[in-house]
C-alpha cells in the first residue's frame, strides 16, 4: 500500500457524485438500524473540522506534509458529510444540515474545549505523540470504511451502495497515509512503539465517541458488527493494525464489540431502543442557544435570501 503526498495535493477533490441516482433513492427502503448508522456516520463526518482544531495546536502540526494532508483530508470529509446529508434528505427526512450541525457542536460545550487543551498540552509533553496520533488516524480510518461497507451489506440499498463506494475510495486513501506515516514514525523507534502501545490500550475510543454517547456507539457497533460477518470484519481491522511495528496483537475493535455485547447483556433494551425509537434527531442545547455561537440566528432560508416560500423575489 503506497501513498505520495505530492500525488495526494494534485489529485485531491471533492467526492464525485456523477451518475449517483438520486432521484430513485426512495425506490429502496431502509431499516430504523440502516438510518440511525447514515444519521450517526453524517454527524461524524461533519464533525471533522472540530477533530482538525485539536490536531493544529499540537506538535505533529509541526510537520508540513501532514498540515498538507490535513488541508485536502477536511475538504474530502465535508463532502461526505455533503452527500449524506442529501441522502437522508432525499429519502424523505427533514432536517436542515446546517443547524443540525451547530446543534451537534454546541451540545459539546466547554468539553470541546477542555478537551482541545489536554490534547494540545498532552503533544507539547509527549515527544511521540505523533505516533499516537497517526496510529489513531489509521484505526478511524480504516474503521469507517469497514463501517460503511458493513451499512453497504446492511441496507442493501442499490443507491446507498453507489454512494458509500466512491465514499470509500477516499477513506482508503486516508488510511493508506495515517497507515504509512505512522509505520514510518514507529520504525526502528522502541520508545514510541511503548508509548503508542500504552496509549491506545488506555485513551483509544470507537470513531464517534465523545461526540456520541457510549449506548449510540454501541448501537452503530451491535446494528453493524454483531454477526459473523461483522465480527470477522473488525478482527480483520485488528490485524491490519497489529503490522504496525510494536502493535502486534492489538485487539482494539474486537475488545470493543465484546464490550458493547456485555452491556447489551446486562440491559437487554441497551442500544437497540435508541434504533427502536428511532432517536437520530439532535435537539438544540438547553442552555447556550445557538444563535448566541454563529451567524445562525435566522431561518436558513432568510439567510440565503429566500422567502419563506423559496421565491427570492419576495424575500425581506
Ligand atoms: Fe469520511
Ligand atoms: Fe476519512
Amino acid at each position: 500500500m503506497s501513498f505520495s503526498i505530492e500525488r495526494y495535493k494534485e489529485e485531491s477533490k471533492k467526492v464525485d457524485t456523477t451518475g449517483v441516482a438520486w432521484d430513485e433513492i426512495t425506490s429502496s427502503r431502509l431499516s430504523n438500524g440502516d438510518l440511525f448508522c447514515l444519521h450517526y456516520m453524517m454527524d461524524i463526518e461533519n464533525h471533522v473540522p472540530l477533530y482538525l482544531s485539536h490536531l493544529l495546536v499540537t506538535r505533529a502540526c509541526m510537520d508540513p506534509i501532514l498540515t498538507a494532508f490535513l488541508a485536502c483530508w477536511n475538504y474530502e470529509e465535508l463532502w461526505h458529510g455533503e452527500n449524506l446529508g442529501r441522502f437522508l434528505n432525499l429519502y424523505g427526512i427533514h432536517f436542515d444540515a446546517q443547524e443540525r450541525i451547530a446543534n451537534v457542536r454546541a451540545n459539546l460545550g466547554f468539553s470541546n474545549s477542555a478537551s482541545i487543551l489536554a490534547t494540545m498540552t498532552g503533544s507539547w509533553m509527549l515527544k511521540d505523540f505523533s505516533a499516537v496520533y497517526l496510529s489513531i488516524g489509521a484505526i478511524n480510518e480504516l474503521t469507517t470504511l469497514t463501517g460503511y461497507g458493513a451499512l453497504i451489506r446492511k441496507s442493501g440499498h442499490p443507491v446507498l451502495k453507489d454512494l458509500l463506494s466512491r465514499i470509500v475510495k477516499d477513506e482508503r486513501r486516508h488510511f493508506a497515509f495515517y497507515f504509512n506515516s505512522a509505520r514510518e514514525w514507529l520504525t526502528d523507534n522502541r520508545k514510541a512503539q511503548r508509548v503508542d502501545r500504552w496509549m491506545l490500550d488506555r485513551v483509544w475510543k470507537p470513531v464517534g465517541q465523545g461526540v456520541k454517547k457510549q449506548e449510540e456507539v454501541d448501537a452503530l457497533a451491535l446494528y453493524l458488527f454483531d454477526d459473523a460477518e461483522g465480527e470477522a470484519d473488525l478482527a480483520s481491522i485488528d490485524e491490519k493494525i497489529g503490522k504496525l511495528p510494536g502493535l502486534a496483537g492489538i485487539k482494539l475493535l474486537s475488545k470493543s464489540l465484546q464490550e458493547a455485547r456485555g452491556r447489551a447483556r446486562q440491559n437487554p433494551a441497551w442500544a437497540s431502543r435508541l434504533i427502536d425509537n428511532e432517536e437520530w434527531a439532535v435537539k438544540p442545547p438547553r442552555k447556550s442557544p445557538i444563535g448566541g455561537m454563529t451567524t445562525r440566528r435566522l431561518s436558513s432560508d432568510q439567510v440565503m435570501g429566500l422567502a419563506p416560500d423559496g421565491d427570492p423575489a419576495r424575500a425581506r
